[in-house]
């Protein structure tokens, strides 16, 4: 059975303080000249957090900036041109747990002929108990994994994510996971996609289990492009003062509050890491690579097996199918059977 390093939410918080002492090796490798000038920057989430935070300093830095939210719009997108000063920022509707809505997405991005330099899929929950979505699977399952798969496949078959060669820097697709993934359980198959119930401990040992899934889906993403010259990145951004506890109930809400206001950093603090990844010449020739904060170092190791990646593919492929009658058209055209690795 499906397992993540944590069964208790408080102690998996307090795993951040650790994180907030300790040191982060290339902070200073993020410079001012690291701009995004002339880029189109997708940031899935960018409504609170993590993903506002990042939505600022894109903007700041001189990138168009897509808030691909399902809610505060328009007015979280008018607080980032504010902050931000600038007006290349957009808000586009996208709800992550809902099929239709990620295909209309994809659809307006392709009416506008858009090519997405920079996708940053940041959107996330940690739910306190299951919740059954219409489509039949658990919400933080699809949310924190499946939407993922389906989104970059849709982008990617609709040509919104391609290396250009025009002398821009290769595509860069960074997916923000957790370092609580370690020490999860391998992937169990015979549950994958089932609906599974669960509480307060079970839910934080889902959500470290599903970043575990997602970081395997991310390196088999790293090689079925690196013939396409896309990057593909993940990182932990560590403890972020978010909205993220929003769902637990209130007693524990409090607690976890109390340790957030403490040792988390705040989202603009914790977004540094995640734009040097983004804008850095240091990641141009990093596909594959992780980031814990500003320390890079390997993910768990069961990631990297090329097995597990190719099985995880084949799983989302056909659930993806079973569940979404728009997915049998999708041509999984820009990987061949070749560059398969495996
Ligand atoms: N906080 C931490 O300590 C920490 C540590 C490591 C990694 N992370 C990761 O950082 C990312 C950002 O989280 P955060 O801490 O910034 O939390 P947050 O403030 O709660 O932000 C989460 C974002 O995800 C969006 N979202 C949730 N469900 C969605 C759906 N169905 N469709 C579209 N958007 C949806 C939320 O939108 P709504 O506002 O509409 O709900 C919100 O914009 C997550 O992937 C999280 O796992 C966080």
């Amino acid at each position: 059975m499906a397992h993540g390093r944590f069964d208790n939410p408080v102690i998996a918080s307090l795993a951040g303080v650790k994180d907030f002492f300790s040191k982060q090796k290339l902070e200073d490798h993020l410079k001012d000249t690291d701009r995004a000038d002339g880029k189109t920057c997708i940031i899935t989430g960018a409504n609170s957090g993590l993903g506002y935070a990042m939505a600022v300093e894109m903007a700041k830095r001189g990138a168009r900036v897509i808030m691909a939210c399902r809610s505060q719009i328009p007015e979280a997108g008018e607080k980032v041109k504010m902050e931000s000063g600038s007006d290349q920022v957009e808000m586009l509707p996208l709800d992550l747990s809902k099929i239709d809505s990620i295909h209309q997405f994809v659809e307006t991005l392709k009416k506008r002929n858009l090519s997405i330099d920079i996708t940053i899929l940041n959107a996330g929950v940690a739910l306190p108990k299951a919740r059954k979505l219409a489509s039949g699977q658990e919400e933080m399952f699809f949310v924190n994994y499946l939407s993922n798969f389906i989104l970059v496949n849709l982008m990617l078959a609709n040509g919104l994510i391609e290396n250009r060669s025009n002398g821009m820097a290769k595509p860069r697709i960074l997916f923000i996971s957790s370092d609580s993934h370690q020490g999860s359980s391998a992937i169990d198959f015979e549950q994958f996609g089932n609906y599974e119930d669960y509480g307060v401990s079970k839910g934080i040992s889902y959500y470290s289990y599903y970043k575990l899934v997602l970081n395997t889906l991310a390196i088999e993403f790293s090689r079925r492009l690196e013939n396409k010259n896309i990057n593909v990145l993940t990182i932990c951004p560590g403890p972020v003062h978010s909205n993220i506890i929003r769902e637990a109930p209130w007693l524990l809400r409090k607690t976890l509050g109390a340790i957030f206001s403490l040792v988390f950093r705040k989202p603009a603090v914790a977004a540094r890491p995640v734009i040097y990844m983004a804008l850095s010449k240091d990641y141009e020739d990093k596909n594959g690579s992780y980031l814990h904060m500003f320390n890079p170092k390997k993910m768990d190791p069961k990631i990297y097996i090329p097995e597990e990646g190719l099985k995880l593919w084949d799983y989302s492929e056909r659930l993806w199918k079973q569940i979404d009658p728009k997915a049998e058209e999708i041509k999984f055209n820009y990987i061949t059977e070749d560059e398969k690795v495996g």
